[in-house]
This record gives C-alpha cells, structure tokens and sequence, in this order.
C-alpha cells in the first residue's frame, strides 16, 4: 500500500506569497537607475512616515525609542514571509506603545521589500 505524505493545508499559498515577494524585489531591482525600485521607494516613505518616530528607519542611526529594533536589523532576523506575517498583525493590532497603523495589505509589502533591502549588519549575516 502506497501512503502519500502531504502537507498541511495552507503552506501552498504560503509558498505562493513567499515565491510572489522574492520575485518582486529582483524584478523591480532589474530596471536599474532609480536608487530603489518602486515598491521600495513607497516602503521606505511609509516606514519614514509611520514607523521613523521610534525606529531607526535609514541605514544608519539609532532608533529614537531605544528599545524598537532599527529596521536594518529586522532584515537580517526574518526571512520576508515572517516579516510579511508579522507587520500585517502589527497593522492590525499595534505593538507595544504603537497604535494599530492602517495599512493595506499591499502598503505591508511595500515597507517589507524596502526593509529587506537594508543591508542587515554584519554580525546577522
Ligand atoms: C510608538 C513607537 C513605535 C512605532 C511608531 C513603531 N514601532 Fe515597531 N516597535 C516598537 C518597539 C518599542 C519595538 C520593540 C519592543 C521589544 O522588542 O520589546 C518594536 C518592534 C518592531 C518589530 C519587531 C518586533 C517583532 O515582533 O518582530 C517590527 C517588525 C516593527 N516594530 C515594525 C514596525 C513598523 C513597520 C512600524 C511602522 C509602520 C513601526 N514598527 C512603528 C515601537 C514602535
């Protein structure tokens, strides 16, 4: 008798959004001149609205809360499926003295390809 093993359900769409995200970032990087690609770019202004007034949000400089991560470490401590995961739950319920943010699930994407494109420090890679 012949038992298949199967995964749980959900990990292919799992998958699909980790495929769609990875995908995203060379696509766009491809284009070339613009310092960053698009989804970056929006990332990086949303992150610099929204998130700046306690994290460090640029590549260098301390967070102004000291105890937020700077963003240039989150890179290098979850691969871009977790973060994805873990800001869609921040927008929707907040985080410590953080009020829940409205952003659309597409706004998540965007600060998510632009924190992945902080080079984490050397000591995470
Ligand atoms: C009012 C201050 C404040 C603002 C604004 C804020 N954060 Fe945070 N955030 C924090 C603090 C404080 C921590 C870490 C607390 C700890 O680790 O104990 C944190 C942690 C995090 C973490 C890591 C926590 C984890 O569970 O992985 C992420 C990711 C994050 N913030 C994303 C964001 C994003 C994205 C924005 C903007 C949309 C934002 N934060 C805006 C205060 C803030």
């Amino acid at each position: 008798m012949i038992t298949l093993s199967r995964r749980p359900g959900g990990s292919i769409m799992y998958f699909g959004l980790l495929v769609l995200t990875l995908l995203a970032v060379p696509a766009a990087a491809a284009a070339g001149e613009n310092p960053l690609p698009a989804s970056q770019a929006r990332g990086h202004a949303l992150a610099r609205s929204v998130c700046a007034s306690c994290h460090a949000v640029e590549t260098k400089g301390a967070s102004p809360n000291a105890k937020a991560p700077p963003f240039r470490d989150l890179a290098g401590r979850h691969v871009p499926l977790t973060l994805q995961r873990r800001l869609a739950d921040i927008a929707e319920t907040g985080h410590y003295d953080m009020p829940p943010i409205n952003l659309h699930a597409d706004e998540v994407q965007d600060v998510v390809a632009y924190i992945n494109s902080l080079e984490p420090p050397a000591a995470a890679r």
